[in-house]
């Protein structure tokens, strides 16, 4: 098996209690007042740095909904043990060990890794080099959380924060 020479990047919005969907996966409070473009919080240049992403299940089923893809040509896997699908857009993995697998054989090497579950198995795998968080000024209480347990404290490094329109605050953090 090849490699590996990838980093993985997350660049996620959440309510300043840490949420990155509500509970039946509505994002409304996300955009909500806020006049930003995605290109003014980063996000354009963000995906210009990733060459691959890795993304679960339940993100894939809410990105498809949008209408819009938003990630161009960048070569993206859909980590789930269920999902059939014909989308051409996509790759599916079945495990883990087998997103990584894929990235290390592809010669990956900056890796946008999406979707909550998802980013706290990378995260807790060591995985993750940077952490891009914009914190939408909302509680909204109850949702999905981004973090969860981890097998051990994992030290950040602050990098950058900047406040964007409408009162989000963009925080950048390298790990290790
Ligand atoms: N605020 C933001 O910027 C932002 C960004 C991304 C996502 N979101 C939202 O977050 C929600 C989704 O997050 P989420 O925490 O529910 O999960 P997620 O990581 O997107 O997806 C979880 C699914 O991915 C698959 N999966 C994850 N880890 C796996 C593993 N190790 N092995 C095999 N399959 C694995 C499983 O699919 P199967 O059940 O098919 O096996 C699992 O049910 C959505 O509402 C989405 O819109 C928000």
């Amino acid at each position: 098996m090849a490699e590996r020479k990838w980093q993985g990047h997350v660049f996620i919005g959440m309510s300043v209690d840490g949420m990155i969907a509500r509970t039946d996966d509505d994002l409304d409070w996300l955009t909500g007042g806020s006049e930003e473009t995605p290109e003014d919080a980063g996000f354009t240049a963000f995906m210009e740095l990733v060459d691959h992403m890795v993304m679960g299940r339940s993100t894939y089923d809410i990105v498809q909904s949008f209408g819009e893809w938003p990630y161009g040509d960048t070569k993206v896997l859909v980590l789930s043990t269920t999902l059939k699908t014909g989308d051409s857009r996509v790759e599916v993995v079945r495990s883990f060990e087998e997103a990584v697998a894929r990235l290390n054989d592809d010669g990956a090497r900056h890796v946008y890794v999406d979707g909550g579950r998802t980013v706290r198995t990378f995260l807790a795998a060591g995985l993750i080099s940077t952490l891009t968080l914009t914190r939408v000024p909302v509680l909204i209480g109850e949702g999905k959380p981004l973090f969860g347990a981890i097998p051990a404290d994992i030290p950040l490094r602050h990098l950058e924060t900047r406040t964007l329109n409408g009162g989000a605050v963009q925080t950048r953090y390298a790990i290790g």
